[in-house]
């Protein structure tokens, strides 16, 4: 759907080609121009001179409660180029009886892709292989070299079981022939475990999971939820894979743990104060990490500005749609 050409959009950030081409084709689109993320300042600037009535934003942009007062009365939308929402203040959107739109189900699959080659990277030690290389230090195949661990035929510990955490476990259990177990908020319904068994509580997952992916949001409740306690209890030598976002580690607690082996290796796709990384990481081998990029592809991308292209121009009109979240 068009958004209305009288739509008028300020986007933080530019989006890939096909993508961007779709938005001027459909409103009058300001865009921020440079890979900077701008401050807080600089959107009320743009949004205030472009006289806005809906805001595209990342989520690198922190779209707090300040923000959200100071926006003129023009701006009607905040959408938000992501399923995760934990950088915009709900309640003073609400306040202010502005839309914010994510979006869902569009990128379970290539984020679920990524959570799968985290896995992979870790239990098969991809960093240091391919550092053997092109370090130029391989000396030739060895029966000794390199030995990961399988993750065909596993046993994997889901905490989050939402659209990504069920993209991640069909290609673990269908693709992999994983033992699947999951803890959540809530018990999901029948139709939706497909064979993962559900536990209550984090602690009867842990002890399971020789492999554990983090697929929950970033809420109060799941902040630092991967520490020294919990990391005690998993199994000795489990692989962890984070594909949520970084505040669900304590970073300090997981470096330990990797540097004593304790934690055989992680695949990290999302940090704490990204684009920065705790240093402690980029010393240890035992890491395979991505520059937060669950969503990167063009086959995902597309989707994502069509979704909210097509939400923005329904929630202009009136309409009610499944990817509001406030
Ligand atoms: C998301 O959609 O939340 C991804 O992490 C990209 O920001």
């Amino acid at each position: 759907m068009n958004a209305g050409k009288e739509c008028r959009i300020v986007l933080t950030r530019t989006l890939p080609g096909p993508v961007i081409e779709l938005f001027h084709n459909s409103c009058s689109c300001l865009v921020n121009p440079d890979e900077r993320t701008w401050g807080r300042e600089e959107i009320l600037r743009q949004v205030r001179e472009h006289a806005a009535d809906a805001l595209l934003v990342m989520a690198m942009d922190r779209i707090d409660a300040g923000l959200i007062e100071a926006l003129p009365d023009t701006v009607r939308v905040i959408a938000t180029f992501s399923v995760g929402h934990d950088h915009i203040d709900f309640a003073a959107a609400r306040a202010r009886g502005i839309a914010v739109l994510s979006t869902p189900d569009v990128l379970s699959d290539a984020v679920a892709d990524l959570g799968m080659l985290l896995l992979l990277g870790a239990a098969r030690r991809a960093f240091e292989a391919m550092r053997l290389i092109y370090g130029r230090t391989w000396t030739g195949w060895s029966p000794t070299q390199m030995i990961g661990r399988d993750v065909s035929g596993g046993r994997l510990g889901i905490v989050g079981m939402g659209r990504i955490g069920r993209a991640i476990a069909r290609r673990a259990r269908h693709g992999f022939g994983m033992e699947m177990h999951y803890h959540n908020r809530t018990r999901l319904a029948a139709g939706l475990e497909d064979g993962a068994t559900f536990h209550a509580r984090l602690d009867d997952l842990l002890p399971l999971s020789d492999f554990l992916m983090l697929a929950a949001p970033a809420t109060p409740d799941t902040r630092g939820l991967l520490n020294a306690r919990s990391i005690d209890k998993l199994p000795n030598g489990a692989v962890v894979a984070n594909v949520s976002r970084g505040d669900l580690v304590d970073d300090e607690a997981l470096i330990a743990a990797l540097g004593s082996g304790r934690v055989m290796a992680a695949g990290l796709d999302v940090f704490n104060g990204e684009p920065a990384i705790h240093e402690g990481y980029l010393g240890l081998p035992n890491l395979f990490l991505q520059p937060h990029q669950g969503s990167s592809t063009i086959e995902t991308r597309l989707p994502m500005g069509t979704l909210l292209l097509d939400s923005v121009a329904r929630v202009r009109a009136g309409e009610t749609v499944a990817n509001r979240l406030a």
